[in-house]
């Protein structure tokens, strides 16, 4: 696997997300955020917790939270969050390609706009078939290369906007990435470009469920 710099730094894109994404709760953030997270129970872990948004809309059955966030600043933040959180959170500095957790230790993985950013992508989703319990819930939100002339375009720009955009990539295909993962997709939907409020690159947003082998 290769090997990730601890404690990676987007002083300024951590900035910006960390002052606009808490706008976009009252756009249709927290609508679409509680449906990513709606049933879940038990162990969870979340890669790139950002700032901790998705803390509040955990559902009671969820016994522990281990939320795993490299960027110092991003992390800061989603420390406060956790005190602020109705389930136990615990914020850790960590990388999906590294999820410090034993095999088949988790009931759901949870991910919200992390795999357009992730170094190794295919890494981090073997990570999350390794730590899901048989039949564990890989849940993810996540932006996604879109059809036509939207994917061209946005392959063209792709290479400025992962240098000012914390690394994100917008043409990433993750959903396929997902099923080369051995994780069995079920239940995705697309939702509108506009589902969290803001302005959110790329056209395809899917919001979806993929299961580790049984
Ligand atoms: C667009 S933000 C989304 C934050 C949060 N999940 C949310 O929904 O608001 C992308 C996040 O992925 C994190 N990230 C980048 N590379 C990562 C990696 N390899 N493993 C885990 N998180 C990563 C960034 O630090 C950042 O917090």
């Amino acid at each position: 696997m290769r090997q990730i710099a601890p404690g990676r730094r987007h002083p300024i894109f951590a900035l910006v997300y960390g002052a606009l994404a808490p706008l976009s709760e009252v756009g249709g953030g927290a609508r679409a955020r509680r449906e990513l997270l709606q049933g879940l129970r038990g162990s969870v872990v979340e890669v790139g917790c950002g700032s901790g948004l998705n803390f509040r809309h955990y559902p009671l059955e969820v016994a522990q939270v281990t939320a795993l966030e490299p960027e110092p600043q991003l992390r800061r933040l989603a420390s406060r969050a956790a005190r602020r959180a109705t389930v136990a959170v615990e914020v850790l500095d960590g990388v999906a390609e590294r999820i410090p957790l034993p095999d088949g230790s988790q009931d759901a993985v949870v991910s919200a706009l992390v795999l357009c950013s992730v170094e190794d992508l295919a890494g981090s989703l073997s990570e999350v078939r390794r730590v899901l319990r048989p039949g564990g819930e890989f849940r993810f939100l996540e932006h996604v290369r879109g059809h036509g002339a939207g994917g061209r375009l946005e392959d063209l720009v792709d290479p400025l906007w992962t240098r000012v955009a914390g690394g994100c990539h917008l043409n990433r295909q993750s959903d396929l990435e997902v099923e080369r993962a051995g994780l069995r997709l079920e239940g995705v939907r697309e939702l509108g470009t506009k589902a969290l409020g803001i302005p959110i690159p790329g056209p395809r947003m899917l919001l979806g469920t993929a299961l580790a082998p049984s």
